[in-house]
């Protein structure tokens, strides 16, 4: 029996059956939200994956950011504790682990984070075997060097945020001293993204 979409609207074409620019964010903390937003309002993606291990959390990100559909060009964003909601990516953000406490160092985290990467990072490939993977977690340039190793990909397609957010810091601390826009104030913090960035 013909569904109601099926009395509705005739197809002139096939509907494409798997994405061509999907994006998964791994953690749904402060920043694999903000990243999740980043990339819906500027329409990077056909299709955007979430998953976390806290699933009333990711359901309820996930249901927000359907909400706003309406003002949005992706047209699914779906969400699972699952790794199989992920498959097809183009670009996996990995943006879970623990962040540091009061007192602690980047540094601090990475036996923490380097057991949780063991399990996700394995996953992240089961699925798109293709993907280029883009760390966020701290300690960044040790855990994307241990995503690299995890993940048996290419060196190209293991890429770590390292410095940038030290960049914009810096460049924003120029243009608040010279009373003009970041985006003409140039310059980068190079090295580790760490306590020692910037000295
Ligand atoms: N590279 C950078 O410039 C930069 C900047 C800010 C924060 N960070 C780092 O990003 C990470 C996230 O920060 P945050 O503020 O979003 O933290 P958060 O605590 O808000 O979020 C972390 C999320 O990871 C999830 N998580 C934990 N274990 C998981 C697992 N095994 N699988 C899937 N999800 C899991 C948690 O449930 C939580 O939702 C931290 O390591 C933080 O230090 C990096």
């Amino acid at each position: 029996m013909a569904s109601l979409k099926d009395k509705l609207i005739t197809p002139i074409t096939q509907p494409s059956t798997q994405p061509n620019n999907k994006v998964t964010v791994v953690g749904v903390g402060q920043v694999g939200m903000a990243c999740a937003v980043s990339v819906l309002e500027r329409g990077l993606c056909d299709e955007l994956a979430l998953v976390d291990v806290l699933e009333d959390k990711l359901k309820g990100e996930m249901l927000d950011l359907q909400h706003g559909s309406l003002f949005l060009k992706t047209p699914k964003i779906i969400a699972d504790k699952d790794y199989s909601v992920t498959a097809n990516s183009k670009v996996v953000v990995v943006t879970a682990g623990v962040r540091q406490q009061e007192g602690e160092s980047r540094l601090d985290l990475v036996q923490r984070n380097v057991n949780v990467f063991k399990f996700i990072i394995p996953q992240v490939v089961k699925y798109s075997p293709n993907c280029m993977i883009l760390v966020v977690s701290n300690p960044v340039d040790i855990l994307t060097y241990v995503t690299w190793k995890l993940s048996g990909l290419p060196k190209h397609r293991v890429i770590g945020s390292g410095c940038n957010l030290d960049s914009a810091r810096f460049r924003f601390l120029m243009a608040e001293k010279l009373g003009i826009h970041p985006s003409s104030c140039h310059g980068w913090v190079l090295g580790e993204h760490g306590d020692s960035s910037g000295e």
